[in-house]
């Protein structure tokens, strides 16, 4: 909701997207199905996903190793992990590298999501795994679908009833640490009631 209310334009560009769709299924009364989640909102997943490249709740993961391991990065370079250490893996640093997200890093623009756009990542010409907010392996999140599903829905119906607007406009919100990361202040946005 900050980083929208932030931006007038993407803000409008979502609504676009989730109004037809949730127009139709408030005036037929049938929910939204899995099948419509799957193949509808494109850019709302964009704005999630471009939202959790700078805002990551999970900034970081630990591993320890049961053995010697030598990993290799990107660059071909061979890194040797011996046995017992702890290597963290820094979400935060993968999710502002200029290698893949090519410039405008800090900035909030969705598109970098959408497939056909300049932006985009192709993750598969630098790591397929270097944008992974859930992780991947064994140990990945385990509320991964349910939680992509609620955030989609629910941005989608808030964007669809309200207009967000930020109670000073360019305001940075820090980043706090803990076990998750938070906003390390309150985070102003009025919310205007719309009719369609
Ligand atoms: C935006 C929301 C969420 C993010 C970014 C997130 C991210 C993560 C990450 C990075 C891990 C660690 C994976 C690893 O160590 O490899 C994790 C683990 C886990 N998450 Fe989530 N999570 C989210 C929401 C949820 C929700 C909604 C639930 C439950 C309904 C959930 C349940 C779990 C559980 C149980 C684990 C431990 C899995 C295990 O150790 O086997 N998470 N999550």
């Amino acid at each position: 909701m900050h980083f929208l209310s932030q931006h007038k334009d993407i803000q409008q560009k979502l609504r676009e997207e989730v109004v037809p769709i949730l127009k139709q299924a408030y005036e037929t009364n049938h929910p939204i199905t899995l099948e419509q989640f799957e193949s509808n909102f494109e850019y709302t997943k964009a704005v999630i996903n471009e939202t959790l490249r700078l805002r990551s709740p999970a900034f970081a993961v630990a591993r320890q190793a049961k053995e010697d391991v030598t990993l290799q990065g990107s660059d071909g370079t061979k890194y040797l992990v011996p046995k017992d250490s702890i290597c963290v893996m820094a979400f935060t640093l993968a999710n502002q590298d200029p290698l893949i997200w090519k410039q405008d890093m800090e900035e909030f623009v969705p598109e970098r999501f959408l497939e056909d756009h300049p932006l985009h990542p192709n993750l598969s010409g630098v790591n397929r795994y270097a944008f992974q907010p859930f992780n991947v392996g064994p140990r990945q999140c385990i509320g991964r679908r349910f939680a992509e599903m609620e955030m989609v829905l629910v941005l989608a119906k808030l964007i669809y009833h309200f207009e967000m607007i930020p109670k000073k406009p360019k305001e940075v919100i820090p980043e706090k640490i803990e076990f998750t990361m938070k906003p390390g202040s309150p985070i102003g946005v009025d919310l205007k009631p719309l009719t369609h």
